[in-house]
């Protein structure tokens, strides 16, 4: 449709090559509507007649139903206006395109569309962090033991892992929710690169299609990507937290760690080997993660050589967006189904602690309290860990005769050593244990109820955006219908 200054039409192949048709049905609903909106302006500021916008509007939304999949386009955009042009004739057709460019138009459709997505991601994100938190609640009392290097280090709580994933989240949650401000600005309206001598009005576009205000400057607001390197940044660290926790239960729903089982309808079998359960959906999160980090590199590289202005290399940058945010939206909804039905094994967890030394460091410290130095405290429980598990044995079997053998400097006698270490139960240290945000077991429901409070006052703002496009989209319905309804 736009080839009158060239000779010839493209081959079969390069136009293939060329088209992104087949990638721009993912924002086919939000070029009909910023076309909508951008006729109303035009007709609001008697660039086209109520006639010639009825026709176009009436086109455009009967296109709505019957977006024909194959075509000689090139892409969404000139599609949409070659099929008006020929609903509502040249005349009235051929004036929609007037004061805007494609380079405007496929910005505002990526916008609108990584808007919606964050707000669905947002809300997903709400629904697992609450999950999370609700499990917190439920497991305060359920002791573990917690790793560095994969070696126990502390008597923990459950609750309190969770509690760590939960906090994660949520600044991913901050992060996409902050993006969304700088996703919805409009860059409609900003024409090819320098604007337009047609006495448009930018702010009128904006307000009708939600957005809080414009990509102001016409040559940032065509070539800049920015905001999709940001939201596949978000989308990569999201995915990456999601990572470690599949990790961690991949690893704790072995049969030889045995903390956790999953129900059976979130895992897989083998087709030959009979007795497996394996968590194939969380190793799937690992697999999506590299994958969607990938995405991310896509677009930085590609964005990271180009000149201003809009260049056809930015075309590659929207097949980064939609295969993201449907791994998101995913694994979101798989890993709370997944934390909703997974049994917690308290048994295990309890046995792990009793057959390891993850206790050292709260026996040292009762003898800090003694005002024994640090540094000898760490001495001494060395050694008796040293001596303990040379003969295979809990410190709590450590009779004082051993017990003797490793204190030298006459800081402790060995029976009020041996009283300490059979009075510093992990129950005792959990008791004990006060520094903020600890594993300490009055640390869990302060920040129970802080995460509680806080989920609820993402979820109030993630509903009150959501419903601010949708009742953006309801009026330009509105209005799109109140000019149509006697056509047809
Ligand atoms: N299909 C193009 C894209 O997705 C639309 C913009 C084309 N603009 C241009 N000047 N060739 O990026």
């Amino acid at each position: 449709m736009y080839r009158s200054r060239l000779d010839g039409k493209l081959d079969d192949i390069t136009l293939e090559f060329l088209s992104s048709i087949s990638d721009d049905s993912v924002i086919a609903t939000y070029d009909i509507l910023g076309s909508q909106a951008h006729t109303l302006m035009l007709l609001e500021n008697k660039i086209l007649s109520k006639q010639e916008a009825t026709k176009i509007l009436d086109a455009l939304e009967k296109l709505k139903e019957n977006i024909p999949e194959k075509s000689e386009a090139e892409d969404i955009h000139e599609l949409i206006e070659s099929l008006v042009i020929k609903k509502a004739g040249k005349e009235a057709g051929g004036k929609m395109h007037t004061a805007r460019s494609r380079n405007d138009q496929v910005s505002l459709d990526i916008r609108m569309k990584i808007r919606d997505d964050i707000n669905m991601v947002c809300f997903c994100l709400n629904q697992t962090i609450e999950t999370l938190v609700n499990l917190a609640e439920k497991n305060q009392h359920v002791i573990m033991p917690l790793y560095t290097h994969m070696q126990q280090a502390q008597v923990g709580l459950f609750s309190h892992f969770l509690l760590a994933y939960a906090d994660a989240l949520f600044r991913d949650l901050d992060r996409f929710y902050t993006a969304y401000g700088r996703v919805n600005e409009s860059p409609l309206g900003a024409g090819p690169v320098g604007g337009t001598s047609i006495p448009i009005d930018r702010q009128s576009t904006a307000k009708m299609l939600g957005f809080k205000g414009l990509i102001e400057n016409s040559i940032d607001a065509t070539t800049s990507r920015d905001f999709v390197a940001e939201y596949l940044g978000n989308a990569s660290i999201l995915m990456t937290n999601l990572s470690r926790m599949a990790e961690d239960f991949i690893i704790w729903s072995t049969s030889e760690f045995s903390f956790i089982e999953l129900a059976d309808r979130f895992t897989s079998t083998s087709s030959v080997m009979p007795q497996k359960k394996n968590p194939d959906v969380l190793e799937l999160i690992r697999g999506k993660t590299s994958q969607v980090i990938g995405y991310q590199m896509a677009v930085l590289s590609n964005l990271k050589g180009l000149p201003s202005g809009y260049n056809r290399d930015l075309q590659q940058v929207k097949v980064s967006i939609w295969p993201t945010s449907k791994i998101l939206i995913s694994s979101l909804l798989v890993v709370n189904s997944l934390l909703k039905t997974m049994k917690v094994n308290e048994k295990k967890l309890r046995q792990a602690i009793d057959g390891g030394y993850s206790i050292s460091l709260d026996i040292a410290e009762a003898l800090v309290r003694k005002g024994i130095p640090f540094r000898n405290a760490h001495k001494i429980v060395g050694n008796l860990v040293q001596i303990a598990s040379n003969s295979k044995k809990s410190l709590l079997a450590l009779s004082t005769d051993e017990i003797k053998n490793i204190i030298h400097d006459g800081e402790i006698n060995e029976k009020d050593l041996y009283k300490i270490i059979q009075s510093t139960t992990p129950e005792y240290s959990l008791e004990t244990r006060k520094s903020q945000g600890s594993a300490g077991k009055h640390e869990q429901q302060h920040m129970i109820d802080n995460r509680k409070r806080k989920v609820q006052a993402y979820i109030t703002g993630t509903n009150k955006r959501t419903n601010e496009v949708r009742e953006s989209f309801e009026t330009l319905k509105n209005n799109v219908m109140s000019l149509t309804k006697n056509t047809s």
